[in-house]
């Protein structure tokens, strides 16, 4: 087989060539980073669980009628997905205070907020992503005022829909990051949901017992990263409830 090509490597995912124009495979490693990646490890399986994780969330935006850049899994680690022009912000939906909001703003974690407030950094990881303004936006031409009204209309949707999965399986969603996409069908150009939608990216905590099921478990050294994500894919059915976690191996005398 030919060897794809390779078009970009971050610190979760690696991009490849698709296999027709307009399309590129996403592949999903194990390596955690945190902190700006001044955290750094290898979780064994990590990749395999958000491949499966950011699948059922993107079908299910799909099917509800929210446009995402997924098209389908190829195999364990990988999925195919539409090429995009990548809007340089991270966006990021709360609904209750934690993280850089809770230090920015002094608000014990967990708050809840009086409604989901949308906040945009600019994507640079030499400046740490900071927090940017919808002037600094407009002025600086990141995106439009158009695109910002269809960003902001995208966020609240998928928020409204994760929160109801999550809720659905006793999870509070207490923020999460998405990422946009620029897409142009003929003359016509539109936004969608693209990079992915995981437990790296959102805060999940157990309604009943407020554990974190997050990249927190891994950033605050709160046990076992894996068990975390296999929980919720458990509890979503992503992952048959009895299975062996795919992580460990598993011994036969
Ligand atoms: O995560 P941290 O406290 O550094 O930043 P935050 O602004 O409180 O993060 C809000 C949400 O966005 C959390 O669910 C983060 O996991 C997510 N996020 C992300 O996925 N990638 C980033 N570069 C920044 C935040």
């Amino acid at each position: 087989m030919a060897r794809r090509k390779k078009i970009y490597e971050g610190k979760a995912k690696i991009l490849y060539e698709g296999p027709e124009p307009g399309t590129i495979v996403q592949y999903f490693k194990d390596d955690a980073t945190a902190f700006n990646a001044e955290k750094k490890a290898v979780i064994d399986g990590k990749g395999v669980l958000n491949n499966r994780l950011s699948e059922y969330f993107m079908t299910g935006l799909n099917q509800i009628g929210v446009p995402t850049h997924f098209i389908k899994r190829l195999n364990m680690r990988e999925q195919l997905v539409r090429q995009v022009e990548i809007v340089p912000l991270e966006v990021i939906v709360r609904n209750y205070a934690a993280g850089t909001m809770s230090k920015r703003l002094g608000l014990e974690e967990g708050t809840q907020l009086p409604r989901p407030i949308v906040e945009y950094s600019y994507k640079d990881d030499s400046l740490g992503d900071p927090l940017v303004s919808e002037e600094h936006i407009a002025a600086f031409g990141w995106a439009s005022q158009q695109d910002m009204d269809d960003i902001l209309s995208l966020a609240l949707r998928v928020n409204d829909f994760m929160s109801g999965v999550m809720y659905g399986v006793g999870i509070k969603l207490i923020d999460f990051k998405i990422e946009i996409g620029r897409v142009y069908d003929g003359d016509f150009q539109r936004l969608i949901v693209a990079d992915e939608i995981s437990p790296d990216s959102c805060r999940l905590w157990d309604i009943e017992t407020g554990q974190k099921l997050d990249k927190d478990v891994f950033r605050r050294d709160l046990g076992s990263l894996t068990d975390a994500y296999t929980e919720v894919a458990k509890r979503l059915g992503v992952m048959p409830k009895n299975s062996t976690p795919i992580t460990k191996p598993t011994l036969i005398n």
